[in-house]
């Protein structure tokens, strides 16, 4: 029997560091496939924006830890665009800043944070076709998914998309300190013992420093198209 039957959930991962192109390329195929799309690095952004706000310290599990029983993420999805609520509050917007996104790398170290962000995320596409992105979620989230893609992209053309994103969003973010920032995630987000960033063996290993996003989207495309075969 094909693996790929039309009537199955069609799952999708795709891996790889701040500013390979991962939300813009998944948001763009969950699209136009009409199926889910699942950032989940707006969940880990929403912790880290929680532990802020707190005036606690990200890096420190005694700051993090006492606070997390106590934190209800949650993921609405609102004229088909993601909506991440904080205890009940929509912080969206408010988790797209250069202070949450090394928050959010601080945070995702701990299994404590990981595990509870992963039964949602596992739950969630537990029975919808969708594209998930984030660092995990071919290796540890969803090992089963039916396509894996890593993303990469040079850590030059990576900080210039984060710099134009962070531009766009109204902050004014020093060039210099958003290399910074990204080689600081990297290493964090690469190096803790708990799923961390890795190809899995099965993905396909696609470089974006010189691609469309187009380009990059019908690449995945094809290789859906080729595994239903
Ligand atoms: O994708 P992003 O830049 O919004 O993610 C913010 C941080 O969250 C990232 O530096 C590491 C963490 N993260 C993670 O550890 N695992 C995921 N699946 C997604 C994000």
């Amino acid at each position: 029997m094909n693996k790929y039957a039309a009537n199955r959930n069609l799952v999708i991962a795709i891996d790889g560091p701040a500013g390979a192109g991962k939300s813009t390329i998944a948001k763009k195929l969950a699209k136009k496939l009409a199926i889910l799309y699942l950032d989940t690095g707006a969940m880990y952004r929403a912790v880290g924006l929680n532990i802020l706000e707190a005036g606690r310290d990200p890096a420190d599990p005694l700051d993090v830890l006492p606070l997390l029983d106590h934190m209800d993420i949650a993921v609405r999805y609102e004229n088909g665009l993601q909506a991440v609520y904080l205890n009940g509050r929509n912080v969206t917007d408010k988790i797209r800043t250069q202070q949450v996104s090394g928050a959010a790398s601080a945070v995702a170290v701990l299994p404590e944070v990981r595990k509870k962000l992963v039964n949602l995320q596992r739950e969630i596409a537990s029975n919808v076709s969708l594209v998930m992105d984030g660092r995990d979620i071919g290796t540890y989230v969803l090992p089963n998914a039916d396509i894996k893609i890593f993303l990469t992209a040079s850590p030059k053309e990576r900080t210039r998309r984060r710099w134009k994103e962070l531009r766009e969003n109204g902050e004014d973010p020093d060039y210099d300190d958003i290399r910074k920032e990204i080689a600081e995630r990297d290493r964090n987000d690469s190096n803790r013992s708990f799923a961390p960033l890795k190809k899995a063996e099965d993905a396909l290993l696609i470089d974006t420093t010189n691609k469309a996003i187009d380009e990059v989207v019908n690449e995945i495309e094809g290789l859906i198209q080729v595994q239903r075969r």
